[in-house]
């Protein structure tokens, strides 16, 4: 059995018009990382931190998933469905994987679509967008903040991505620039343990992983992530024509 596990970043959807955040124009260009992306950034204005994530939650509006989150869901039914497992570590909050379908994932970085208190367990996920702080319903604290992991803190569920990357067979990174860890350590523990490993950026693969055995995919997700998918089927014996079984024909 097989278990594909797939890393991606910001690449993925930046051709549903989501910018990155290292490329040009990129969000980190354009703002102050400790300001709007750590806990002391939050801790001295909240304001300021609630503003720019608000801007990006309406940034989210009408935005759908390309053909790289498509090709992803497409992939995980066939493996699924043939005794194969599956696997999404995302380090994106934009939450497309999971509008376009898929099923196993991990939101390492957090959701933008959800606030939480940082006093009680509350959380919740609504449609909010504007510009002023909300107070806790449940706790009363003076206000939620965005669900979204920010520099000096630790990834969500790590237990499952450790034990993803650790157990997989395949491994893929798609569209992240490898800059922020422990994202950023997940090829090389795969190159290390043996696993077969598929890299796809519109950038060349990094000078660090030169000569390494890996499957690479230069250019734009939505072309190159289908081609990479076909690929993995292909090698596993899996035809891409089949007939996928989904919940409509089960009722
Ligand atoms: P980056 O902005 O660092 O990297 C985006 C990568 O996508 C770059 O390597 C680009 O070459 C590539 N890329 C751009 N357009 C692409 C396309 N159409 N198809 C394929 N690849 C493309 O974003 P991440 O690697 O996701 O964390 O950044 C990792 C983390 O750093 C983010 O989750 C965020 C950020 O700071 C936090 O905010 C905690």
């Amino acid at each position: 059995m097989a278990l594909v596990v797939i890393l991606t970043g910001a690449g993925i959807s930046a051709e549903s018009g989501i910018p990155t955040f290292r490329d040009q124009n990129g969000l980190w260009e354009n703002h102050d990382v400790g300001e709007v992306a750590t806990p002391k950034g939050w801790m001295e204005n909240p304001k300021l931190v609630w503003r720019f994530y608000q801007e990006r939650r309406r940034g989210m509006q009408g935005v759908e998933p390309n053909a790289a989150h498509r090709a992803l869901v497409d992939l995980e039914k066939k493996l699924l469905n043939n005794g194969h497992g599956f696997y999404l570590i995302t380090q994106n909050i934009d939450g497309l994987d999971i509008k376009a379908g898929i099923q196993y994932i991990v939101e390492m970085h957090g959701a933008l679509r959800r606030f939480r208190c940082e006093k009680c367990d509350y959380e919740v996920e609504n449609d909010y967008l504007e510009d002023d702080l909300l107070p806790c319903p449940e706790c009363g604290w003076v206000h939620l903040r965005p669900d979204v992991v920010w520099f000096d803190e630790m990834p969500h569920n790590p237990e499952i991505f450790l034990s993803a990357v650790n157990q997989c067979t395949h491994f893929v990174s798609i569209g992240t620039s490898g800059e922020v860890y422990p994202a950023a350590h997940f090829i090389h523990d795969a190159l290390r343990d043996g696993k077969e490993v598929y890299y796809q950026n519109t950038d060349p693969i990094h000078a660090h992983l030169l000569g390494m055995e890996i499957h690479e995919f230069q250019g734009k997700a939505s072309e190159k992530v289908p081609e990479l998918c076909s690929n993995i089927l292909k090698s596993l014996g899996i035809s891409e024509k089949e007939e996928l079984i989904t919940d409509n024909d089960a009722s």
